[in-house]
């Protein structure tokens, strides 16, 4: 139940004021050269209190891999990663013990379990995400190495927001692939730079009313290999779409060309092969990536969607435990928008998807050849 993926897995733990968060990442491939350094990295870019628009809550989210790895390299046995809670105020969250949150974890969770973590949301908290990011960092590693050794290209995974609000990108300033540096040059992680300071100054102008917002992240992947996914169930878009529908606060999920397709004839739609490069190549791009549940070679796109941060620090009707109607004020500290942190949190669930998929065709395909 707290566990992602088929051979390569994931089981991540901890709640926001516990002890700490992390995960065990099994199946992994030994001999993979990882460092603590380069799953530090990952988790620094999902850290809270990195700027002036993000929760202020301070956590180093510093990384202590407890198993799996020997003489800097993988041993393919569990890796058991862990970072510890610091900046704690429980305190903080004492009206939220009796008081459900509009549109936060607070009501279903005290429905279903009976008992309920309510500092920091506990287990419904961002901060699970913590080993997300940190096991996809393994997982950024493989499939750029891997990809290198097998097919000759890394698998690059970039994911940036597209608007904020009301506030979008112009498509056409979206159209190369952008490189990290661009993504991460503003804190709000939109790599049109006008778009970014427009987005910058609405989070600021909506926390300053107390208030939030949420919006749109677009993930694309190049050097993915042809015939990743299945054509039922585990369609690669179906473990995209679990994958980023796990994710707390996500709202949407549309893939190539989404929900703009569905206004197209199809021989608006249809992408045209071509022979380019010496192997089968679409013209356009509207599928993102996949046909028929297995991916085809394209960069795979996609976009999710995320509501605005659910605890406002303004009055709100509410209900408490007892079913008595009652008012609440948010507070702690929380992002006015969860959307720039979203960012490395995609990449990795995406790397994840990928390396278990990865995984699975050569155990189907690969493993047994009959010519
Ligand atoms: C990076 C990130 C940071 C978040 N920070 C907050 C926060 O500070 N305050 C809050 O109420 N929700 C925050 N959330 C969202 C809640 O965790 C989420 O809304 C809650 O668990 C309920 O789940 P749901 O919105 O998917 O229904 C964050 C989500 C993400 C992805």
């Amino acid at each position: 139940m707290n566990t992602f993926g088929t051979l390569f897995t994931v089981t991540t733990w901890g709640e926001s004021h516990g002890a700490g968060v992390g995960a065990v990442v099994d199946g992994c491939p030994p001999r993979l050269p990882i460092e603590a350094a380069e799953i530090q990295a990952e988790l620094d870019r999902r850290r809270p209190g990195q700027s002036d628009i993000v929760t202020p809550r301070k956590e180093e989210d510093r990384v202590e891999i407890l198993s799996g790895l020997f003489e800097g390299r993988t041993a393919g046995t569990p890796i058991s990663m862990l970072v510890r809670n610091a900046d704690q105020r429980p305190g903080a969250y004492d009206e939220m013990r009796e008081k459900f949150r509009p549109s936060h974890a607070d009501y279903t969770y005290q429905s279903k379990y009976g008992i309920r973590d309510h500092r920091g949301g506990g287990r419904s908290s961002a901060r699970e995400t913590v080993g997300r990011v940190a096991a996809g960092a393994i997982a950024k590693k493989i499939l750029s190495l891997g990809g290198q050794a097998q097919h000759g290209t890394p698998v690059e995974i970039r994911a940036y927001l597209t608007q904020v609000h009301d506030i979008a990108a112009p498509a056409e300033a979206l159209v190369a692939f952008p490189s990290l540096a661009e993504v991460e040059a503003t804190a709000v992680r939109c790599p049109h730079l006008p778009t970014a300071q427009k987005m910058i100054e609405r989070i600021k102008a909506v926390r300053s009313e107390g208030d939030s917002v949420g919006g749109i992240i677009e993930c694309r992947v190049r050097g993915v290999p042809v015939g990743l996914g299945a054509p039922v169930f585990d369609r690669l878009e179906a473990d995209l779409a679990k994958a980023m529908l796990s994710l707390p606060a996500t709202k949407g999920f549309e893939f190539g060309s989404g929900f703009a397709g569905a206004q197209l004839r199809g021989s608006e739609h249809n992408d045209r092969f071509e022979s380019r490069e010496g192997r089968v190549r679409t013209v356009t791009n509207r599928s993102g990536g996949t046909q028929g549940g297995i991916s085809n070679g394209e960069e795979i796109v996609f976009r999710v969607a995320f509501k605005p941060t659910a605890t406002i620090l303004r009055p709100q009707q509410t209900v408490d435990i007892h079913g008595a109607e009652t008012e609440l004020i948010g507070r702690g500290r929380h992002d006015p928008c969860v959307v720039p942190r979203a960012v490395p949190i995609v990449e990795a669930m995406v790397a994840l998807v990928l390396v278990d998929h990865w995984m699975r065709q050569q155990a189907q395909c690969g493993s047994f050849r009959f010519e």
